[in-house]
């Protein structure tokens, strides 16, 4: 087993010693409403928040003509939370535009994959390659850097919001050709190979015969489609770089975010961008969490493992804790059905984000709106301006809990012995792949199932990305990576021979960067870890199914069942049905000084969770605290210079008996306990204990 630091530093991502708790405030919309701007600050001690982000969505106030400013009302807010303690996260306008812009300079408005120039509206819509756009944002930034840079109230920057889509413009269509140019070393030779040009006559033999993916035209190309992915990326991350630069230069020492998202309402990892680089450039993570509790098509702590899954995906991205920015304290607007968090959800899931590494519960919003299309989403202040409903109670409550714990978490780091990959790039490709079951691929959600099997027995994991560094694991865990490049198979490779160990399955390692398939059968790299070779791929019909056969019991197999040729590898389980009844499903190979697993085939939940529960024993994994619990209790920790603070967190709707089989301190109320207690629905217990060296 690879040996794990003992003593952990804190790493505080902010300035600031508290949790940080409040979220987006839109002062701007009640600006003819002094009475709820007074009231606002009145109800922030209240409910025990500290910190604001505001001015988003403020353009049109805060420059309501060209060249024509206005930063007075802003002024006046940002004293008034300064006059109570609390902090600012200041957001740079660029998520939305005044509307004399889109009607002076149309070159800012996006134009769509059909070609239709889009109407000045709604949000998140600027073409990232306008260079009026870039320099507006740069100017509004500079204003804004120069007059609020040294207020001691200013925490964090928050450009923009969301980044995401794409434009199809000219402006963008030369920026892609000049990006492809680069990446090809102006060879149209590579290009096309790369591409693999001949198919459907589809040679490029001039560069401005090159046109980003349209319904209406190209999008047959897979090589085209993920390399103008990488290129909404990478124009992304530049508009971003460029919309930063003043902050950075007036103000090097104000940490920079930009709130990330999962794929909405899938609530699997975002695809829209490539985080693992756009995380590269931003100092502190943070993301936008909404999960759909109490929904009627999973339970709840199969949603409460996918929301964990997420927060150490972006845990991870910079091995430090985050900032949750955006959170509902009840119900959102968009999703299909908008229910509101039953009595406690509240408080547990905005812990459960806490013992993931959070170091924020934010909220969208403080105030909810009076007009417009998101009127009825969830809001600390409803429109009955009072705080005597439930939602403010429970917001109140959970302010009050978020001070008792602060010197216990703030900074507080997470510490996994096992990953979980997910790469953005073989999700693009594995999309697009025409093949397979077109509607069963799912791979975020295919990964979400592996790590919960981890989840349920409290075993701590970092979903990374293919650049992090795999050798300070023990477990690596790799399904479904249909892309995979030689570098990336030989990094695999090495790790495995260095003494980790390796899981993957079906539909791995087919397509290379170029999304070219490879040939001369599995990669060699793969061949050497895993002493075995996969021969095909059975793709099934929804009602049709198999059988693995591991370990003396038998798992229902559906969806995908891969036929394996066995060379060193040893075989633990075994298809029971079909033309290949009786063949390998699951190998194991000893690889220097490690071992490399393949499951062939997607298995129900018990599978995951006996072959998963094997290695935790077989590798002695182990969790921050042991607790004997049912499923659905989830125990999760963070620790820093000796002490590791616990939250024991029922995500039923049940009491659950559990057992405490260490002694350890109530955070709060300084109790010792240890043995059997029992827990109430969707009670937390926050306890501590000290780790030796
Ligand atoms: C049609 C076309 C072929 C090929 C096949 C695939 O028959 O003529 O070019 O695309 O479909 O099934
Ligand atoms: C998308 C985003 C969510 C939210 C909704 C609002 O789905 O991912 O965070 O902003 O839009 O419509
Ligand atoms: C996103 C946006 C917010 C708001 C919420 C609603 O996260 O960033 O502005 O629209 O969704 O859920």
């Amino acid at each position: 087993m690879i040996e794990r630091k003992n003593e952990v530093e804190k790493r505080k991502v902010t300035t600031e010693d508290r949790l940080l708790h409040g979220g987006d405030y839109n002062p701007d919309q009640w600006l003819s409403y002094p009475d709820v701007l007074k009231q606002d600050v009145e109800f922030m001690k209240l409910a025990h928040a500290n910190t604001f982000s505001i001015g988003m969505f403020a353009w049109a106030a805060l420059e309501p003509e060209e060249g024509v400013y206005d930063f007075e009302w802003l002024d006046e807010v940002i004293e008034r939370i300064h006059s109570i303690g609390g902090r600012l996260i200041l957001a740079t306008p660029s998520g939305a535009r005044p509307a004399w812009m889109s009607q002076k300079y149309p070159e800012v408005l996006r134009v769509d994959s059909y070609r239709r120039k889009q109407l000045h509206g709604a949000r998140h819509n600027h073409c990232y390659s306008s260079s009026y756009y870039r320099k507006k944002t740069q100017e509004m930034n500079t204003k804004l850097a120069e007059r609020y840079g040294d207020h001691p109230a200013l925490l964090m920057w928050h450009p923009s919001n969301e980044y995401g889509g794409e434009c199809h413009c000219e402006l963008c269509q030369a920026n892609f050709r000049t990006w492809l140019k680069e990446k090809y070393n102006h060879s149209l030779d590579e290009l096309n190979h790369s591409w693999w040009g001949p198919f459907w006559s589809h040679t490029i033999t001039d560069w401005e015969q090159i046109e980003s993916p349209s319904p209406i035209g190209e999008n047959a190309v897979h090589g085209m489609n993920l390399d103008w992915r990488r290129f909404v990326s990478h124009m992304t991350i530049d508009f971003y770089k460029n919309e930063i630069e003043p902050l950075r230069k007036i103000t090097p020492d104000i940490p920079i975010s930009a709130n990330f998202m999962s794929d909405n309402p899938e609530f699997v990892p975002f695809t829209g961008l490539d985080y693992s680089q756009f995380a590269k450039e931003v100092d502190v993570i943070s993301w936008d969490a909404y999960p759909a509790w109490h929904n009627d098509w999973e339970d709840t702590p199969t949603l409460a493992a996918r929301t964990a899954f997420l927060n150490d995906h972006f845990y991870a991205m910079k091995d430090q804790p985050f900032i949750l920015m955006e959170s509902t304290p009840s119900a959102v607007n968009w999703h299909d059905v908008n229910k509101a968090k039953r009595p406690g959800m509240h408080l547990l899931s905005a812990l459960q984000m806490h013992a993931h590494g959070s170091d924020s519960n934010l909220y969208f919003q403080w105030r909810k709106s009076r007009g417009s299309s998101e009127k009825f989403h969830g809001a600390v202040i409803d429109h009955d301006q009072s705080t005597e409903n439930r939602v403010f109670k429970e917001v109140a409550e959970l302010g009050k809990i978020m001070e008792n714990i602060s010197d216990k978490v703030t900074g507080y780091r997470r510490q996994a012995d096992v990953a979980i990959l997910f790469d953005v790039e073989s999700n693009w490709a594995l999309d697009d792949a025409q093949g397979f079951g077109l509607k069963t691929k799912q791979y975020g959600r295919t990964l979400q199932k592996h790590y919960q099997a981890f989840w349920e027995e409290d075993i701590a994991v970092d979903v990374i990305s293919k650049e992090h560094d795999f050798s300070k694991y023990t477990l690596l865990v790799v399904p479904m990576l249909y892309l995979m490049s030689e570098e990336t198979a030989e990094k695999l490779q090495t790790f495995v021979k260095n003494g980790g160990t390796l899981v993957t399955s079906y539909i791995s390692g087919i397509v290379d960067e170029s999304d070219l398939t490879h040939l001369g059968g599995w990669l060699k790299p793969l061949k050497e870890t895993f002493g075995m070779e996969p021969l095909e791929t059975d793709t099934y019909y929804p009602s049709d199914r198999n059988t693995l056969d591991f370990n003396g019991k038998e798992y229902e197999v559906k969806d995908y069942a891969t036929i394996i040729e066995v060379n060193e590898a040893n075989v633990l389980g075994t298809y029971t049905e079909d033309f290949y009844k009786g063949t390998p499903a699951l190998t194991e190979n000893p690889y220097g000084k490690g071992k490399a697993y393949y499951i062939g085939a997607r298995a129900e939940h018990a599978f995951h969770a006996d072959f998963y529960g094997k290695l935790i024993r077989d590798l002695k994994l182990e969790p921050a605290l042991s607790v004997e619990h049912e499923r659905g209790v989830s125990v999760q920790g963070r620790e820093a210079e000796g002490l590791r603070t616990v939250f024991i967190m029922n995500f039923t709707e049940s009491e659950q008996p559990i057992s405490i089989l260490e002694t350890v301190k109530d955070v709060q109320t300084g109790e010792t306990m240890e043995g059997k207690r029992t827990l109430q629905p969707y009670e937390v217990l926050i306890v501590e204990k000290e780790i030796g060296n």
